[in-house]
This record gives C-alpha cells, structure tokens and sequence, in this order.
C-alpha cells in the first residue's frame, strides 16, 4: 500500500553475500542513505515514533548507529551521546565486554554521558546476535539512565538478538526483518 514504508525501505537495502566473510548476508544500508527520500522516510519513522515520549538523549552504538542516531536527536531537539568501540573515548568511561560470534568485544561511554533518570533511546542499525544492543543498555543503565526503548532500522530475527533483548526486558523496535 501507499503506507508500506518498511517494504519502500528494504528496497534500498542492498544484500552483499559472503562478507566479510563466507556465509554472511551482510545488509547494507548505504543505498537507503544514499537516497534523499529514503533516507528521509527512516529519519522520519522514528521521528514520529519518539516525538512525544519525552525523551532526553539519544544514544547511538559505533559506527552505523551515529549516523541515524544523530540526525534523529538533532530533530527531536535533544542530545546526542556515542557509545563507543574500546579505546576511543577520551574521558572517563564505563565499559562492557560482550560476546561477538568469534571471540569479544568492549563499548564504552563517558561517564557523564548521561545522568539517573535520564530518558534515553538508544539506536544502531541493526541487531544481529543482539551483544552490542545488550551491551550498550547495560551502560545506560549503569549510569542510571532509564532505557525507554532500543531501535534499529533492521532485524535479523534468525539469530535470536532480538528475542534476547526482548527477553531481557528492553523494549525493542525495528523497521524491516530478514528471515
Ligand atoms: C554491526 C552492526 C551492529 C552490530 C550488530 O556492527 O552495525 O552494531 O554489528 O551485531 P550484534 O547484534 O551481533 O551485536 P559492527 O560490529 O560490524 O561494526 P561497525 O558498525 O563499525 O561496522
Ligand atoms: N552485523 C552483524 N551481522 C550483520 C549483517 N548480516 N549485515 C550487516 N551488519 C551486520
């Protein structure tokens, strides 16, 4: 229909096969970031979907999670805060280790990124095993922050992140799904 927004978005995500390495369907956002209108239409979505929530800060997980996650708290009108990869942030940090599908990974954040009763919406572009959304909440919520909810623009529901989030009683909102 004419309101099919997340069929018009999974068109302009592109499927690269086996990278970065044998066996993964990596889906890539650039075309739908690349195109003016769809790029618009994402930004729009969550726009819409946080606009009277309340909300006090986005936070957005490294790399691809900046890139939406800017551009929605510039027009919500709130700030900003990076959840980084280990060892780039400056300033004092809280950390969290998580699995990856072979071996490990830490985000950070600076302490004070956020504060108690903070109301945050974290986003990334997509969740996969689930380990950087998890990660990223607990860190909010290590420094206090209430979680309203996690977002992303895809969904790979074959690998269980996102039932693992839900499980974990995060709130968890995404536009398209691959089965
Ligand atoms: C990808 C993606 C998510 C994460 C999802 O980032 O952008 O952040 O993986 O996977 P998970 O649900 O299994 O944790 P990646 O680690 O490839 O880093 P990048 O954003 O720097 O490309
Ligand atoms: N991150 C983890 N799995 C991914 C995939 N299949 N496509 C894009 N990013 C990913």
């Amino acid at each position: 229909s004419s309101l099919d927004f997340s069929g018009y978005l999974k068109n302009r995500i592109r499927t690269v096969p086996d990278w970065p390495q044998q066996g993964v369907m990596f889906r890539d956002i650039t075309p739908l970031l690349q195109n003016p209108k769809t790029f618009r239409m994402l930004i729009d979505i969550f726009v819409y979907r946080y606009m009277e929530e309340k909300v006090d800060l986005i936070a957005g997980l490294d790399a691809r999670g900046f890139i939406i996650g800017s551009v929605l708290a510039y027009e919500l009108n709130v700030g900003f805060v990076p959840i980084r990869k280990k060892g780039k942030l400056p300033f004092k940090t809280v950390s969290e280790e998580y699995e990856l599908e072979y071996g490990n990974a830490t985000v950070e954040m600076h302490t004070d990124a956020c504060k108690p009763g903070d109301r945050v919406v974290l986003i990334d572009d997509l969740v996969a095993t689930g380990g950087t959304m998890l990660a990223g909440a607990k860190l909010l919520k290590k420094l206090g922050a209430d979680v309203l909810e996690a977002a992303a623009i895809i969904d790979l529901p074959e690998l269980g992140g996102s039932q693992l989030v839900r499980d974990s009683g995060l709130e968890l909102f995404t536009v398209c799904s691959y089965d």
